[in-house]
């Protein structure tokens, strides 16, 4: 199978990505990916096998709980490998927000009044609430807009605000709103510069590029599984030293060396843990099906799955965003054109002197399946001044939509929408 020369995948290799998800048998077209992926049915098996199988307590001696912590072990090493991270430098918790939430109560004790943390206006609230709170302790929180003219972060805004005094920088690796992806590895390497770390939400981008920690250099860096096709988990990524640094959140008796369970107070559901590696395994089955797949190491091979997924799905973009543009009264934010190297395919957009939620809900008697709203970065929908009109139109791709669910989608809109 390959892709062809418009980007899309193969019929063949569609129908494989689609036979993989068993809720995209129902006659909804899914355009609320954002929001979260359908699960693989290699999770779903795993979820079962688990709690069938031998759902007892790990840790101890006894054949059944060997088995059960080897299996939530081998869900901790594929989250390793999803992210490119070492050994026990991922976390897992039951979502991003209660992941950034322990984390900036571990990262707390080591920030002093005058210290100074930048978090942004578009990101979602879970990476902003939690640091805003540290201003209770004295620290000062600045605020790195976002640009009016593109919905995006412009890095040379926060060259205004960094300073001797930062200690940390929370931005967003990709908008969940506008789907902006923003260049990470060089916003990172000048928070760097100034000597102070980085925690990236990647929440958005990790359904659509292969996450690469180690190449951002990122310090800590969060992602939600429900996204990436996988069960109601949150990865979070600490590089080690900064790992060891932080403050364990668990019981007194573990060490601050015990990594990553320092941060993962109560442990993650253990079922849930265990169906992990049902997702790169998926994705290097796709792998497989590319011409010259099935060679290299599996970091080598999920970038060519990832590959595969952002040209189909910027060939799946491209026409809606061709006539989103060709229609009067309607604003796309954010980046106008598919182009992968600029956006995900998570489109925002408003209708003149139409509430945003009006829109979403014409389209629900043709079973297409989109979202209005503030998608929790309220503060970015609030600078928009469009918070009473129920925010933007949201539609969200994930590789597993089709050409012909698109038509469909556009098809919608345009009875929606009227003359
Ligand atoms: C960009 C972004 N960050 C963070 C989150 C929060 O993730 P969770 O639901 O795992 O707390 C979301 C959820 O929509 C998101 O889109």
């Amino acid at each position: 199978m390959s892709e062809t020369r418009h980007g899309h995948f193969e019929a063949a290799l569609l129908d494989h990505a689609r036979a993989a998800f068993p809720a995209l048998a129902s006659p909804w077209a899914l355009f609320d990916n954002a929001g979260g992926s359908v699960p693989l049915a290699g999770v779903i098996e795993r979820v079962r096998h688990y709690m069938s199988a031998h759902a007892v307590q790990l840790g101890a001696g006894y054949e059944l709980s060997v088995r059960a912590t080897s299996e939530v072990a081998a869900g901790h090493r594929a989250a390793e490998l999803l992210l490119g991270a070492e050994p026990g430098e991922v976390a897992l918790g039951s979502s991003t927000t209660i992941n950034l939430k322990t984390l900036a109560r571990a990262l707390r004790p080591l920030f002093g009044p005058g210290d100074e943390v930048i978090i942004t206006d578009l990101d979602h609230e879970s990476n902003i609430g939690p640091w805003r709170e540290l201003a209770a302790d004295g620290v000062r929180v600045l605020e790195w807009g976002y640009s009016a003219a593109t919905g995006a972060l412009d890095a040379s805004d926060l060259d205004a605000l960094l300073s001797s005094r930062t200690r940390l920088v929370c931005f967003t690796h990709c908008s969940n709103v506008v789907g902006s992806i923003h260049d990470t590895a060089a916003i990172i390497r000048r928070v760097h510069e100034a000597g102070a770390l980085a925690c990236v939400d990647g929440v958005a981008v990790a359904p659509h590029r292969l996450v690469d920690v180690k190449a951002l250099d990122a310090d800590f860096y969060a992602v939600s599984l429900y996204k990436v096709y996988g069960p109601h988990l949150g990865m979070l990524y600490g590089r080690r030293d900064c790992l060891l640094r932080a403050k364990s959140q668990n019981h007194f008796f573990f060490g601050e060396d015990e990594l990553p369970c320092k941060l993962e107070p109560g442990g993650p559901a253990h079922e849930l843990a265990a169906s992990l590696p049902a997702i790169p395994e998926y994705l290097l089955g796709l792998e497989s099906r590319l011409p010259g797949g099935g060679n290299g190491t599996d970091r080598e091979r999920l970038a060519r799955a990832f590959g595969a997924i952002a040209a189909h799905e910027e060939a799946l973009a491209a026409p809606l965003l061709e006539w989103l543009g060709s229609r009067a009264g309607v604003r796309v934010i954010g980046e106008p054109g598919a182009d992968r190297a600029g956006r995900v395919p998570t489109i925002a957009f408003t209708v003149d002197g139409r509430d945003s939620a009006a829109i979403p809900a014409a389209l629900d008697s043709g079973k297409v399946a989109i979202r209005f709203g503030h998608f929790y970065a309220r503060r970015a929908i609030e600078r928009m001044g469009l918070l009473e009109r129920n925010g933007i139109v949201r539609v969200s791709m994930a590789h597993y939509n089709t050409p012909a669910e698109v038509d469909r989608l556009i098809a919608a809109l345009d009875l929606a929408l009227g003359r």
